[in-house]
C-alpha cells in the first residue's frame, strides 16, 4: 500500500501510479505492449488525433474486495465497447482478450494504488486510444496508440452520494442524429463542456442532455446515464442512440431485476420528469449518484432528498456490496488480477 496517499479523500483527479501500458498500431497489427513509468508521449504535432479527432477513451474500475484481494469489473465489456468506437471511427479493433490480459497486467503493476477495502476509493482505469499519424488531409490515421492507465479515485461528486443539482442542457447538444453519441469518442466530451459550464453556472453539477433530434426524450447526462424509479417502484431508463450504451447501467438493471424491481428501457418524455420518485445518474466514475433537482428553463423539479431515495438505496448497496465482495457476484462479473 502506498502510504503518503489520503485515501478517505481521493475525489476524481489525476495522479500518477507506477506505470501505464502502451500498445503500438502500425502496418495492420498491434504490437505486444509495454510496461512504462512515464507519462509522457512523443508524437508529431500533426498527428491525426489533434487536429482531426480520432481519439476514443474506457472507463472502469479494480476493487480492492472485502477478502483482501483485487478485481476488476466486467473488463470485457469495456473492450467490447472500445472496439464499437473503434470500428465507427475507423480505428483499428483490439482483441478483447488481448485487452483484458493488459488491463490485468497494469492493474497488477499497480495493486499498491488500489484503494483499501472500506475506503469507497477505486482504481480507475482509463484505456485511450488515437491516431498518430501525422496527416494533413483528412482521412483515417495509419498508425495508433492504445494505452491504459490507472488512478486511484474516491467519489466523482464532493460529497460522495448526496444527491446533485442537474440542469436539462437547451441551448446545446452533446451529440448529433446518427452521429457519435452512442460511443465514447473524445470529441463528445468537448461538445458537452459548454453545456457543463452553463450549468455549473445555475449551480448544478451536471448537464443533462434532451435527444438531438426532437429535444423531447431525455438522453442522459454528460457523463452518464440516467434512470429513474416510478412512483410504483419500476426503473426506468432511456433508450435512444444518441446515448452510450453504459455498463453500470446494464449491470444495474440486472441487478433490479434480481431484487424483484420491474425494468423499463423506452424513450422517456422530459415532460414526465416530474412524476419520478427519484431520479439518478449512473456510470463507472459516479458509480449511482442521486438527483435532488432537475433545472428545466425556469421550471425547478424537486424530488425533495437530502440523502440517496430508498429504491436507489438497494441498487446502491447491492452494486457496490457485489464491486468490493461483500454480495455474491451471482453474473460473474469480477476478475481476479
Ligand atoms: N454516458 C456517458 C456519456 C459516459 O461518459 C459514461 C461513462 O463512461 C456513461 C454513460 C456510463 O458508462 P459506464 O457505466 O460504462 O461507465
Ligand atoms: C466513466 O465513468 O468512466 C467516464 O468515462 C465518465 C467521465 C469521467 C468522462
Amino acid at each position: 500500500m502506498i502510504m503518503d496517499i489520503d485515501w478517505e479523500n481521493l475525489g476524481f483527479k489525476f495522479m500518477p501510479a507506477r506505470s501505464n501500458i502502451r500498445f503500438h498500431y502500425a502496418d495492420g497489427k498491434w504490437d505486444d505492449g509495454t510496461l512504462t513509468g512515464s507519462y509522457d508521449i512523443t508524437v508529431s504535432v500533426a498527428a491525426n488525433a489533434f487536429h482531426y479527432g480520432q481519439a476514443i477513451f474506457e472507463g472502469g474500475k479494480a476493487f480492492r474486495c472485502k477478502d483482501g484481494k483485487v478485481r476488476i469489473f466486467r473488463p470485457e465489456e469495456n473492450g467490447r465497447r472500445l472496439n464499437r468506437s473503434a470500428s465507427h471511427l475507423l480505428m483499428p479493433e483490439f482483441p478483447v482478450d488481448k485487452f483484458v490480459e493488459a488491463v490485468k497486467t497494469v492493474v497488477r503493476d499497480n495493486a499498491d494504488f488500489v484503494p483499501p477495502y472500506g475506503t469507497g476509493g477505486a482504481l480507475y482505469i482509463r484505456p485511450v486510444m488515437f491516431g498518430t499519424t501525422p496527416q494533413i488531409g483528412v482521412g483515417a490515421s495509419l498508425e495508433y496508440e492504445l494505452i491504459i492507465m490507472v488512478v486511484p479515485v474516491g467519489a466523482y461528486y464532493k460529497g460522495g452520494i448526496k444527491p446533485v443539482d442537474a440542469m436539462i442542457s437547451r441551448d446545446y447538444d452533446r451529440a448529433a442524429p446518427h452521429g457519435t453519441g452512442h460511443i465514447k469518442a473524445a470529441g463528445n466530451y468537448a461538445a458537452s463542456l459548454i453545456s457543463s459550464k452553463q450549468a455549473k453556472e445555475r449551480g448544478c453539477a451536471v448537464a443533462l442532455f434532451l435527444d438531438p433530434a426532437t429535444h423531447t426524450f431525455i438522453d442522459e447526462f454528460g457523463t452518464s446515464n440516467f434512470l429513474a424509479i416510478t412512483k410504483d417502484g419500476k426503473y426506468v431508463t432511456s433508450e435512444s442512440d444518441s446515448i452510450l450504451a453504459s455498463i453500470t447501467n446494464n449491470s444495474l438493471m440486472t441487478l433490479a431485476a434480481d431484487l424483484g424491481m420491474p425494468v423499463e428501457r423506452r424513450k422517456i418524455r422530459a415532460s414526465e420528469l416530474a412524476d419520478f420518485a427519484e431520479v439518478a445518474a449512473c456510470g463507472t466514475a459516479v458509480v449511482l449518484t442521486p438527483v435532488g433537482r432537475i433545472f428545466n428553463g425556469d421550471e425547478v423539479i424537486d424530488y425533495h432528498f437530502t440523502e440517496i431515495g430508498p429504491q436507489l438505496k438497494k441498487l446502491y448497496d447491492e452494486m457496490t456490496g457485489v464491486q468490493v465482495g461483500e454480495r455474491p457476484d451471482r453474473h460473474g462479473w469480477l476478475t481476479e488480477i
